[in-house]
């Protein structure tokens, strides 16, 4: 059976003035599939992240998303489709505690004779369960942001993304901040929204951590693709020789 890919790149350019930074960039991603992009500095990852949520517009080349042709005028255009990228916590209001977080612009209101109430308790029951799921525990869902980690943060915002119907999920040098421990929650954490049907597109040059969370290794190299493998069918040095031009492999398997 095959089934449309749930992001798909066909030949993207993009040019900042006279710098071609991408020179045709294709490639896809499936439904629960997490894709790590990898190449060196100044390869493109960043651009190509920031083409896909919103970011910038194209120069020119297709993206097709959930089977529809797509340019995004804006991060927020973008999120409203379901692709979001995600910080370590610059989306999160540090003086409001988890649950105000989870449920930012969305809170759940009762009317008692006209009167609009806040439903705190059936809030904090959802972003308790939302959180047994993925398997992150928070000491108080009450505690204000600002007093929680990094890999907290990180770890609010990948649920809540995921709650409320997000498809494609991206994170550029995501444990950069982050602890050993941390991160190995949130790589586990990838793999758990993953297994929920989310597209994920994770960039880090930690060789261990792509290996270790992604399906797909896509390497950039100076604006183009210069891999595009399962991860079980290469390895770390192949990845390496990819990233500095000594190997050249297209075509995922
Ligand atoms: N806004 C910009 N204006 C001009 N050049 C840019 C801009 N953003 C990125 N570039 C250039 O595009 C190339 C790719 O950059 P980037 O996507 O940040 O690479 P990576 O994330 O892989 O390190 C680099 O040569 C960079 O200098
Ligand atoms: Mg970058």
């Amino acid at each position: 059976m095959t089934t449309a890919p749930l992001l798909q790149l066909e030949d993207i350019k993009m040019n900042f003035g006279a710098i071609e930074a991408l020179k045709g960039i294709s490639f896809s991603v499936g439904k629960g599939e997490v894709v790590a992009l990898l190449g060196d500095n100044g390869a493109g990852k960043s651009t190509l992240v920031k083409i896909i949520s919103g970011g910038l517009l194209r120069s020119s080349g297709r993206m097709t998303f959930d089977g529809e042709d797509c340019s995004f005028a804006s991060p927020a255009d973008a999120k409203a489709k379901g692709i979001e990228t995600v910080y370590q916590d610059l989306s999160l209001c540090t003086n409001v505690d988890v649950v105000g977080n989870f449920f930012m612009g969305r809170e759940m209101v009762k009317k008692y004779f006209g009167i609009p109430v806040l439903q705190e308790k059936a809030m904090e029951d959802v972003v308790a369960k939302a959180m047994a799921n993925a398997g992150t525990r928070i000491p108080s869902l009450r505690t204000n942001v600002e007093y929680l980690s990094g890999g907290q943060r990180q770890a609010i915002e990948l649920n809540r993304f995921a709650h409320w119907g997000g498809k494609l999920v991206l994170l550029d040098e995501p444990f950069a901040a982050l602890g050993v421990e941390q991160t190995r929650r949130g790589l586990d954490m990838i793999k758990r929204i993953a297994a929920q049907g989310i597209g994920v597109i994770i960039i880090t040059h930690i060789m261990t951590q792509a290996f270790q969370v992604a399906d797909r290794i896509v390497v950039i190299r100076q604006g183009i693709v210069a891999g595009d493998v399962a991860a079980k069918k290469t390895s770390p040095d192949e990845v390496v020789r990819m990233i500095t031009g000594e190997t050249v492999l297209s075509a995922a398997s």
